[in-house]
C-alpha cells in the first residue's frame, strides 16, 4: 500500500485506541491525563507504529492484533518529544503545530505527563494485544526497554545535550563526526529499530530480524538527517515546530557538513535502507508498504 494511505489508515486506528487507553486509566489524576492527551492527540506522522505494523505484516495477519503495541510506541515517542522540548533541553515553544506541553501545563506537569506515557507504554504492550502470545509480548517489551533506555534513545539525548556548542570544544572533525553518528543512531534510529523489531517479535518472525534491523538503522539515520535539514529549510508552519538547532548550537549533519552534503548523506543512508528491504522475506504487500514508507521518509517536508 502507498505510504500516505497506509499512514492515514494506521494513524486513525492508533489515535482512536490510544485515546481510549488513556481515558480508561480511571485512577489517573485528571490534569495529568489532560496533559498526556494534549500531546498525544496533537497529531504527528505516526511513523513508528506504521513501521511496526508493516514489519509485523511480513509474517503476521491483521495489524489490529498489535494495535496496543503501536499505541505504546507512539506514547513512548510522545514522552520523548515532551521532554525534548523542555527549557532544560531544547527549550522549544511549538510542537505538532501547538504550544509545547510545558507552555500549557507547566514544566512539572509536562515532566510527569512524559513519565506517565513512558511507563504506561510498557503496561499496554504486556497487558494489551490479547491475541498475541505472552512470550512474544515479553520479547517486544524487552526490545523497547533496551532501545529507549540508557543503551539507546536516552543516551542519544544525553550526548546531544553534552555536545551543544561543539565549536568551542576544539574537537577534530573526525571526532565530531563519530559523536554525531552516535547521537543520531541512539536518539532516533534506536526507536525506529525498536518499532520494526517489535513488529517481527510480535509475529514470532525470526527470519527477518537482522535485515529489518539493518533497514531500520539506516532509515533512522536518514530520518534524523532529514530532520536536521528540515530544521533549517522547512516551512515552520508545515513542520509544526519552531526549529531551534542553530539557536542551541546543536551538532547536526547540517552544522557539521553543510546542507548539500547532508542531503547526499541522507540519500546514502536511504539507499542502504532500501537495499535491506530487498532481502526481507514474507508478504509482498508488506514489503512494498515498507518501501513506500522509506520513500516517504526521504521525501518528507514535515
Ligand atoms: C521528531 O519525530 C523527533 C525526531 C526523532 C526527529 P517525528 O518527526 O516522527 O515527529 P512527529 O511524531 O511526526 O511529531
Ligand atoms: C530529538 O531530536 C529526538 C528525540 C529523541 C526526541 P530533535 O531535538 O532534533 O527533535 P525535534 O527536531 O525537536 O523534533
Ligand atoms: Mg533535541
Ligand atoms: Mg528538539
Ligand atoms: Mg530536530
Amino acid at each position: 500500500m502507498e505510504a500516505e494511505s497506509y499512514l492515514k489508515m494506521t494513524a486513525a486506528a492508533v489515535e482512536k485506541r490510544a485515546d481510549k487507553l488513556i481515558k480508561n486509566r480511571t485512577r489517573a489524576y485528571p490534569l495529568l491525563k489532560k496533559a498526556m492527551l494534549y500531546s498525544l492527540n496533537a497529531g504527528g506522522k505516526r511513523i513508528r507504529p506504521a513501521l511496526m505494523f508493516a514489519s509485523y505484516s511480513l509474517k503476521g495477519k491483521d495489524f489490529r492484533k498489535i494495535l496496543d503495541a503501536g499505541c505504546a510506541i507512539e506514547m513512548l515517542h510522545t514522552y520523548s518529544l515532551i521532554h525534548d522540548d523542555l527549557p532544560a533541553m531544547d527549550d522549544d515553544d511549538l510542537r505538532r503545530g501547538k504550544p509545547t506541553n510545558h507552555k500549557v501545563y507547566g514544566e512539572g506537569m509536562a515532566i510527569l505527563a512524559g513519565d506517565a506515557l513512558l511507563t504506561d507504554a510498557f503496561y499496554h504492550i504486556v497487558e494489551g494485544n490479547s491475541e498475541i502470545n505472552a512470550a512474544f509480548k515479553a520479547k517486544a517489551a524487552g526490545i523497547l526497554a533496551c532501545r529507549a533506555g540508557s543503551n539507546g534513545m536516552v543516551s542519544g539525548q544525553a550526548a546531544d545535550l553534552e555536545n551543544e556548542d561543539f565549536y568551542s570544544k576544539g574537537y577534530s572533525k573526525k571526532r565530531l563526526s563519530s559523536i554525531l553518528n552516535y547521537i543520531h543512531s541512539r536518539k532516533t534510529s534506536d526507536l525506529i529499530i525498536a518499532a520494526c523489531q517489535m513488529g517481527c517479535a510480535l509475529s514470532g518472525d525470526r527470519e527477518n530480524f537482522s535485515n529489518i534491523t539493518s533497514f531500520a538503522e539506516n532509515l533512522g539515520l536518514c530520518f534524523q538527517i532529514t530532520d536536521d535539514i528540515l530544521d533549517v529549510t522547512a516551512d515552520k508552519k508545515k513542520l509544526g515546530k519552531s526549529g531551534s538547532d542553530a539557536k542551541n548550537r546543536k551538532l547536526t549533519f547540517v552544522s557539521l557538513y553543510g546542507l548539500e552534503s547532508a542531503k547526499e548523506m541522507a540519500e546514502l543512508s536511504w539507499k542502504k535502507a532500501f537495499g535491506a528491504i530487498r532481502r526481507l522475506k514474507g508478504k509482498k504487500d508488506a514489503v512494498s508498504t515498507l518501501e513506500s514508507i522509506a520513500r516517504f521518509v526521504l521525501g518528507r517536508d514535515r
